[in-house]
C-alpha cells in the first residue's frame, strides 16, 4: 500500500491569489488515493469559495468554528497529515503565536499529525525577519517548510514567495505520510536520461531516452524517505522536485558524477542510456557540410564496469537495465552477471508501449540467484514503486 491511499489529509487554505492552485492539490490527492479535508480561511473565502472543495472532495468544506461544534478538534485529530497552502504571512504569524482565533489555526493547534506549511506571499513579506523568525519557530517544532519558490509574484514583481506547483508539493506529503519503507535514510544515486557526444560544437550523437524511468525511480525513492541523488542527461522531461539533481551531458561527466556520488551510497539505481559510442575526434568549430565528415566512433566508457570494483567492495545494491530487441532473458542474465548488478530490469527495445519515450514499460526481473519475475504492463511511475518493493526485499533478506 503506497502512502496515500485511504489516509486522511487535512488541507488548511489561507488567503493568498494562489489558493486557486489548492483545488488543484486537492485534486491531484484524491487521484492519489488520499481523503481530503478542506478548511478555509475568511480570507481565503474571498479567493476561491467552499463550492469548489465541496465539488472536488464530494464532501463539506470547513470555515467557522462555529458551523459544527467540536470540528476544530474532529478534523486536526482525525488527519493523517496537515497541509497548509497556501500559508499566508498572517496565518504562519498565527500559528507560530500557538492563536487559536478561527477555525484553520485552532485545528492546526489541536492536531498531534505531522504539519507541512506551503508559504505564498510577497517576498518582501517572505524576507521580513519577522516571518523568518515565526517561520523558524515553526521548522523549530517540527512542522515542515516547502517552498516558496522564486519567480514572478502577482504584483508584478519576482523573487521568493510563489506558492510551490501541486506537483511539487504532492510528493513531499507523500514523504512525510510515507511510513511502509525501509529506504528511509538510505543513500540512493539515480542515473537516467540519455548522454550526448559532440561531433562539433552545434552537432552531437545520442538516443531517444526520454528520462522518464529514472526519474519515477529518483522521485520514489525520494518520496520513501531516501536521500537520493539524481544524475541526470539532457531531455525535455521536467526533472523530479524532491531529489538534488546533477545535470550532464556526456557519459565522461556521468561517469565523474556518479564515481563521486557512490562514495557513500547504499544503493545505485543505474536507469541512464549511456551512450555506448563516440566519435574518435570533435571538432573545435562547425563542420562546414561542404567539408565533408567521416564519423569514425569508438566505444565510450561503460559507468557500470567503471564502477564495478567499488561497488562490489562497498556492497553498493545495484539495479542495472537492459535494453534488448532479442534474446531477452539470457542477455539479460549475462549483463547482471558482467556488470556486477544485483537485479536487472529487462525491457524490449521494440514493444511499442514500453522503452524508450513511452509514459508505460514491461519489465522483466532477474536476480542474481536467477530468479526471473514478469511485471504486467503499468506506468512507470507504478513500475518504480514495484522496483523498489522488490530492492527493499532483497536488501531485508540479504542483511538478515
Ligand atoms: N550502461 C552503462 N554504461 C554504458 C552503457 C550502459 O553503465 N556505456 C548501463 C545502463 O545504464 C544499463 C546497463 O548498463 O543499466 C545495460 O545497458 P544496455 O544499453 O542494455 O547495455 P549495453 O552495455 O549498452 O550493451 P549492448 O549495447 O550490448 O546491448
Amino acid at each position: 500500500m503506497r502512502p496515500f491511499d485511504g489516509r486522511r489529509v487535512l488541507l488548511v487554505v489561507s488567503g493568498g491569489i494562489a489558493a486557486y492552485k489548492s483545488a488543484i492539490l486537492t485534486r491531484r490527492l484524491i487521484e492519489a488515493g488520499a481523503g481530503v479535508e478542506v478548511i478555509l480561511t475568511a480570507a481565503a473565502e474571498r479567493f476561491i469559495g467552499r463550492v469548489t472543495f465541496e465539488g472536488i472532495t464530494g464532501r463539506p468544506a470547513h470555515a467557522s468554528l462555529w458551523d459544527r461544534p467540536m470540528a476544530h478538534l474532529d478534523l486536526g485529530l482525525e488527519a493523517d497529515i496537515v497541509v497548509v497552502a497556501p500559508a499566508t504571512a498572517n496565518l504562519i504569524s498565527r500559528l507560530a503565536a500557538g492563536a487559536a482565533d478561527d477555525l484553520a489555526a485552532t485545528a492546526v493547534l489541536a492536531s498531534r499529525a505531522p504539519v507541512i506549511l506551503c508559504p505564498a506571499m510577497n517576498t518582501r513579506m517572505w524576507e521580513h525577519p519577522i516571518t523568518q523568525a515565526n517561520v523558524a519557530r515553526l521548522v523549530d517544532v517540527g512542522y515542515g517548510i516547502a517552498g516558496p519558490a522564486d519567480g514572478p509574484l502577482a504584483e508584478g514583481e519576482s523573487g521568493p514567495g510563489r506558492l510551490l506547483e501541486p506537483e511539487e508539493i504532492l510528493p513531499r506529503i507523500g514523504r512525510a505520510l510515507e511510513t511502509a519503507t525501509g529506504l528511509r535514510g538510505r543513500k540512493i544515486v539515480v542515473t537516467a536520461g540519455p548522454t550526448r557526444a559532440a561531433l562539433d560544437p552545434v552537432r552531437f550523437i545520442s538516443n531517444r531516452s526520454s528520462g522518464r524511468m529514472g526519474f519515477a525511480l529518483a522521485e520514489a525513492a525520494w518520496r520513501r524517505g531516501a536521500d537520493v541523488t539524481l544524475i541526470s542527461g539532457p531531455g525535455r522531461v521536467p526533472r523530479p522536485p524532491g531529489p538534488d539533481v546533477v545535470e550532464v551531458e556526456t557519459a565522461g561527466e556521468m561517469l565523474a558524477v556518479l564515481e563521486t556520488a557512490l562514495t557513500d551510497a547504499d544503493i545505485l539505481l543505474m536507469a541512464a542510456a549511456v551512450g555506448d559510442f563516440e566519435p574518435t575526434r570533435t571538432a573545435d568549430s562547425k563542420i562546414k557540410k561542404g567539408d565533408g565528415f567521416q564519423l569514425l566512433l569508438r566505444a565510450g566508457p561503460d559507468l557500470l564496469l567503471e564502477t564495478r570494483a567499488f561497488r562490489e567492495r562497498k556492497g553498493i545494491f545495484t539495479l542495472g537495465f537492459a535494453l534488448e530487441t532479442e534474446d531477452l532473458l539470457a542477455r539479460g542474465r549475462e549483463k547482471l552477471e558482467r556488470k556486477g548488478m544485483h537485479l536487472v530490469a529487462v525491457n524490449s527495445a521494440v514493444e511499442r508501449d514500453a522503452g524508450f519515450e513511452s509514459e508505460t514499460n514491461r519489465i522483466t526481473l532477474i536476480n542474481r540467484s536467477g530468479r526471473v519475475e514478469e511485471l504486467p504492463l503499468a506506468k512507470k511511475t507504478e513500475l518504480a514503486d514495484e522496483l523498489l518493493d522488490r530492492i527493499e526485499a532483497s536488501m531485508a533478506a540479504a542483511e538478515r
